[in-house]
């Protein structure tokens, strides 16, 4: 039967794409490529599991031209768009605890923000199966990051008064396990060596995203601020409720307005980074 469990309930196909678009663009490559250890030129063999729309298989594409790529996610959803999307990259829909593979058939496996949510036995237990003798382990986790709005953010009354008139179940996402074996900065490395892995280290990617940093190119601030107003239009859609007409123009109206004041160089410094764990361990 087809899963469509995540993209349907949990996090949307678009939202999460283009958010890790953002985490996974060039300008952090050398903070990742630092903590991965990989040879960039060599021809590995890729795994990633819980690739979700596919957008670290991107970045992976990109940052290792001779390597050969496979994702796997259990979402229908989200297998089909990376098939359409994502080029060079061979997408399947699978089980991360029944991985459809050989043992010792790949280089490196990788999932980004995906071991919170899989019985932890099971979930490296079939990594270390398929790597080969080794082959390397990277465990990607979020921390907790800093948000700081522009004030031309700030919720509408409009949006107020849409999320106090629509039912949502506060424990829907403990219903389908999200972050059910999340585990600390000091469990997880611990984690990969009772699974077998060795020579583990830690490293941590901070991911800043501030569309007002010069730093950033126009397309990149833009990027930013649309990632935010997909994600925030897509929590609206996802309630399926009637007459959302006026909160979508109200939502709208505000980031129309933050890429008036972006443009005209009235720096606002809203903020979101982004703390990630990788963790590296060798079979
Ligand atoms: C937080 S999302 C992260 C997705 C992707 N790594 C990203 O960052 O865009 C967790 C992903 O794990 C996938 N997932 C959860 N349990 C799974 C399982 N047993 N097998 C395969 N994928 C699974 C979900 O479908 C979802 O795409």
């Amino acid at each position: 039967m087809m899963n469509t469990i995540w993209s349907e309930n949990i996090q949307g196909v678009k939202t999460l794409y283009l958010s890790r678009r953002l985490r996974f663009d060039d300008c952090f490559f050398g903070q990742y490529e630092k903590a991965f250890g990989l040879d960039r030129n060599a021809p590995l063999k890729i795994l990633e599991i819980g690739c979700g729309p596919g957008a670290l298989c991107e970045a992976l594409r990109r940052w290792y031209p001779n390597a050969e790529i496979t994702g796997i996610d259990r979402d229908h959803n989200f297998i089909a768009f990376a098939k359409e999307n994502v080029s060079g990259v061979e997408f399947l829909e699978a089980d991360a605890t029944k991985l459809p593979f050989a043992d010792e058939s790949f280089d490196v496996t990788i999932s980004y923000t995906v071991s919170e949510h899989i019985e932890p036995t099971a979930f490296f237990g079939e990594q270390f199966r398929v790597l080969k003798p080794g082959g390397v382990c990277l465990c990607l986790s979020a921390r907790k990051g800093l948000r700081c709005p522009a004030s031309c953010l700030a919720t509408t009354p409009q949006e107020k008064a849409f999320w106090e008139a629509v039912s949502t179940d506060e424990n829907e996402l403990e219903t389908y396990g999200v972050g059910k074996y999340a585990t600390s900065e000091a469990e997880l490395p611990a984690t990969l060596a009772k699974n077998g892995f060795s020579g583990i280290t830690t490293s941590y990617a901070a991911i800043d995203l501030t569309p007002d940093d010069p730093k950033y190119p126009e397309t990149m601030a833009l990027a930013m601020i649309e990632a935010e107003r997909a994600g925030d239009l897509e929590a609206i859609e996802s309630m399926h409720a009637k007459d959302t007409d006026a909160v979508i123009k109200a939502v709208n109206k505000k980031y129309d307005e933050r890429i008036r004041l972006y443009k005209a160089g009235e720096k606002q410094w809203d903020t979101a980074l982004s703390l990630n764990l990788i963790v590296r361990g060798v079979k």
